[in-house]
């Protein structure tokens, strides 16, 4: 598995993290506009003291980037920089910049060392870890890509200082999940220190980071391909999540938030079946319950809908595998499994119906 550096500040010892990596000191860093913007020239100034040499890309800050258009230009910049397979390229943002930044490493010369740099909470917990590596295709997304570890992945936790409060709590969603998933006691963490974590405050951001991209690399470790179903629990909430935000045109509603609210569908449905007592069940929602999302969305995006409607809409995910639907559901709190045997409809409805019941508007 890769590395992962948690310190502040980074970037003042890239020199020898590069070293021990064997990675030279001829760079592609890659930014988006707004990470270009907060931290280029913090980033790029730390190059120059520490002489390396570097080449600048920069993709406008929208999902839409990940496309092969955008790897094409990139391409072209690169071979008229006269970037060869000596190089090797940081990826400084957030999923967006990570996915098509490894996209790039991968193919570019049948492929670079790709450094992953992640700027958001999303990315510092979930996207920078694991290797997967993808751009969009219109008619699904993440479909094109390449399993490419990072050679180094470098996190800054104060470099989520200036992000957006809508972009943390979407990021928190993954590192409940973590919780939920994996480790009851961390759950617990999180819930005692869930202000501290969204207000971006030591030691337990630092503290929150670690966990997740512990976890989360741990579990791929164990079933990099996805074959044992291991690496399947990373998506428990995300059959849900996937509706909504397909409903959403995924444009309307971020990506952790359909997960928050699919994580409490997927509370009450391991409750339904059986698995967590209710008690737990209220355990886990009083967590997801310190959720806060914009005014209306909820009801806009979940409560108005119909049950059926977001049913139909889970079934039209491109990622199922044969035709069925696969719930990652909780044997308990901090113990997830892939449910082996397709759920009937009726159940998953009364399920969403309940969640409705639970989440504040
Ligand atoms: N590869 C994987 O395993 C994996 C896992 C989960 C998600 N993803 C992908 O990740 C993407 C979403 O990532 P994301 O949520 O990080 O979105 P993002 O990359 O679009 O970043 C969100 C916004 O925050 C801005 N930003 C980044 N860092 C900032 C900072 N420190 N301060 C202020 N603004 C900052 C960005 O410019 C952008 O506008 C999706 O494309 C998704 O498919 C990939
Ligand atoms: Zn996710």
């Amino acid at each position: 598995m890769s590395e992962i550096v948690i310190s502040t500040p980074v970037i003042a010892n890239l020199e020898q993290l590069f070293l021990k990596h064997n990675l030279t000191k001829k760079t592609v860093v890659l930014f988006d506009e707004n990470t270009k913007e907060l931290f280029g020239k913090e980033i790029l100034t730390a190059l120059e003291k520490q002489d390396f040499k570097w080449v600048e890309l920069v993709i406008p800050a929208r999902e839409t980037s990940k496309s092969f258009r955008t790897a094409y230009r990139l391409y072209g910049e690169l071979i008229k920089a006269e970037v060869d397979r000596s190089w090797n390229l940081l990826a400084v943002g957030g999923g967006v910049v990570g996915d098509l930044g490894g996209y790039v490493a991968a193919s570019y010369y049948r492929g670079i060392p790709v450094i992953q740099f992640p700027t958001t909470l999303l990315a510092m917990t979930d996207s920078s870890i694991g290797g997967k590596v993808a751009i969009n295709h219109s008619q699904g997304k993440n479909l094109i890509g390449f399993f490419h570890m990072p050679e180094l992945v470098m996190i800054d936790p104060s470099y989520l200082k200036s992000l957006p409060e809508r972009e943390v709590y979407a990021g928190m969603a993954e590192v409940v999940k973590y919780g939920f998933i994996a480790d009851k006691q961390f759950l617990n963490y999180v819930n005692r220190h869930f202000k501290d974590i969204i207000a971006i405050q030591e030691p337990c951001i630092t503290e929150a980071i670690r966990q997740s991209a512990m976890i989360k690399s741990d579990v791929v470790e164990q079933d990099f391909r996805e074959q044992s179903g291991l690496r399947a629990t990373l998506n428990f909430g995300h059959t849900f999540a996937h509706g909504f935000e397909k409903l959403a045109d995924y444009r309307h509603i971020r990506h952790g938030e359909a997960v928050a609210i699919g994580m409490i569908c997927a509370l009450h449905l391991s409750e339904t079946l059986g698995k967590i007592s209710r008690n737990e069940l209220q355990e886990g929602l009083a967590v997801l319950k310190k959720f806060k999302f914009r005014r209306g969305l909820v009801r806009k995006r979940f409560k108005d809908i119909p049950a059926e409607t977001i049913l139909e809409s889970m079934h039209s995910d491109k990622k199922k595998v044969d035709k069925q639907l696969r719930y990652v559901l909780l044997e308990g709190l901090g113990k997830a499994y892939l449910h082996p045997e397709p759920l009937d409809n009726r159940i998953v409805i009364k399920a969403i119906e309940a969640a409705k019941l639970s989440v504040q508007a």
